[in-house]
């Protein structure tokens, strides 16, 4: 979809489509004010006949309404006007998006960017706008072997701004948000793909053709079965054993910058393409999301192309952990007992929980980067999706200012995290009578357990945990991965890059 920013007044816009918005109970917004006054009354005699009540996912279309230029006017309700905040302006755009889409208008100028939303400037409602407007057409088709096509999809939207001061500012909201929007699709491709086709190869010929298409600032090299029996990952190897595709670990390496003091920011993805359990199978019911277990790794390589495409001025390793959690003759199996690159000794209990086996030696990898700080993004507990449910992303570290910078970043975005504690006390909870620890921790406390076990392996560095288990996808009738939390980490990285909301 192409957009532009523009200043003017809605009577004037020729254009297929003028969208403005009507707040409850039947009130104009002031740009539906104006062309109310130059329809003389077209529009609010239409609101007291009870045609829109002004509630958020109503919309009703005009044409040819009198004095206007445009085609048509779209006014959609956008709730009551003092409850007007960032969830409910993202969700008044998509019911704008949607029946401009259903109604053959293929370009709109849309003057909902004007409209006051509690703590949003303009880049704000741009930017959402922009994010919301391609969110909201995503659709995952390519395997379907007759695809609906839109017999006029729109095309074009032009987002109205108050002021010519706002333009610049405006132009950069755009950019930033068609970036972002361009990351979450590539991260909900790789996650709703099937795990036939999206297997570990398939997540490393991705990360290759990343390097291919930002030459010059991006490098990955694939780390296959045999470098990682001879660095000695055990863990990581131990959970693809019984698998017929090979682990490959991916490290896409992001240079925006040469300055020697500037040191990497290491974002690391669990990448498991199938979490069938291994020896502790899963149930069947549902299984067939656990194609979704890569979620984490989708989202690392969405952020990746977001932050080459923009050309953060920052150092970004991304590494997708890819294998696959297959049971076999040749699986691993409860009670073996595994030799991690660390040295630290674990009694495998569940193959099941996988995860945290492939991302421990993951983290002690990484430790050759010298990174300023590391992020790992996992679908790794059920208990997440219990403590959490499908909201927020349940965020763990050990270090509070990187916590909180995390945080600020999922409240600017939208894509919000909520931090659990992670404490001393249950790392009793992963105690082994053969090994240094087991692989779980029992069910009470099952989110942070599991953080605590990776929390052994981090050293040298910064660390924050993301468990995305409740937030990377949907379950049900619209099933789909949610590009989460590619706008966090995203907006993350461009707060450290010292870009600003208000120039
Ligand atoms: N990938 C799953 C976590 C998961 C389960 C995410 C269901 C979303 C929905 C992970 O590998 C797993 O199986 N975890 C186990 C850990 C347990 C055996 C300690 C879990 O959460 O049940
Ligand atoms: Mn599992
Ligand atoms: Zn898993």
């Amino acid at each position: 979809m192409e957009f532009s920013i523009k200043s003017g007044s809605p009577e004037k816009q020729r254009s297929a489509c003028v969208v403005v918005g009507v707040f409850e109970p039947r009130r104009l917004s002031p740009i539906a004010e104006q062309l109310d006054k130059i329809s003389d009354g077209y529009i609010s005699a239409l609101l007291r006949r009870g045609d829109l009540e002004g509630k958020i996912g109503q919309a009703l279309l005009l044409h040819h309404v009198p004095n206007v230029l445009s085609e048509r006017i779209l006014l959609v309700g956008c709730g009551k006007e003092r409850d007007l905040d960032e969830r409910q302006y993202k969700q008044v755009i998509q019911k704008a998006i949607s029946t401009l889409n259903e109604t053959g208008s293929m370009e709109a100028v849309c003057f909902l960017t004007e409209l006051h939303v509690r703590g949003c400037n303009t880049y704000w409602k741009v930017r959402y706008a922009v994010e919301t407007a391609e969110e909201s057409l995503y659709s995952f088709d390519q395997l379907k072997s007759n695809r609906v096509e839109l017999r006029r999809p729109l095309r074009k939207i032009v987002l109205n701004v108050p002021s010519r001061r706002d333009l610049n500012r405006s132009e950069r909201a755009i950019k930033h948000g068609l970036a972002i929007a361009a990351g979450i699709k590539v991260a909900k491709d790789l996650g709703n793909m099937p795990p036939n086709i999206c297997n570990p190869a398939y997540l490393a010929s991705q990360a290759r053709q990343l390097a291919d298409n930002f030459s010059g600032y991006i490098t990955t090299r694939v780390i296959g079965e045999q470098e990682m029996r001879d660095l000695g990952m055990n863990a990581y190897l131990a959970v693809g054993s019984g698998s017929q595709n090979e682990s490959l670990m991916s490290v896409i390496d992001y240079r925006g910058t040469a300055k020697p003091s500037v040191k990497p920011i290491v974002l690391l993805g669990k990448g498991v393409t199938f979490d069938s359990g291994g020896i502790s199978l899963k149930p069947a019911e549902s299984m067939d999301e656990m194609k979704f277990d890569m979620c984490g790794a989708a989202a690392v390589y969405g952020v990746m192309r977001v932050i080459a495409e923009l050309k953060l001025p920052l150092k970004v390793i991304g590494v997708l952990a890819g294998c696959e959690n297959m049971p076999a003759g040749a699986a691993y199996r409860p009670g073996d007992v595994l030799t991690t690159l660390s040295g630290q000794t674990v009694e495998v209990l569940n193959t099941d929980a996988e995860g945290r086996l492939v991302l421990c030696d993951a983290l002690t990898y990484v430790e050759r980067f010298e990174p300023e700080l590391v992020i790992d993004v996992a679908t790794l507990t059920g208990a997440s999706v219990i403590a959490l449910g499908h909201h927020l992303t349940a965020l763990m570290s050990n270090h509070n200012p990187l916590a909180h910078e995390l945080m600020t970043a999922s409240e600017q975005t939208g894509d919000r995290a909520w931090r659990l504690p992670l404490q001393d006390e249950y790392n009793e909870q992963l105690d082994s009578n053969v090994a240094d620890m087991a692989n779980v921790g029992g069910r009470p406390g099952g989110a942070i357990t599991a953080a605590c076990f990776l929390s052994r392996f981090v050293r040298r560095y910064h660390w924050a945990h993301l468990d995305i288990a409740g937030t990377a996808w949907r379950s049900g009738k619209a099933k789909g991965a949610t590009g989460r939390p590619v706008a966090l980490l995203a907006q993350f990285l461009f707060n450290r890059a010292g870009f600003r909301d208000d120039e």
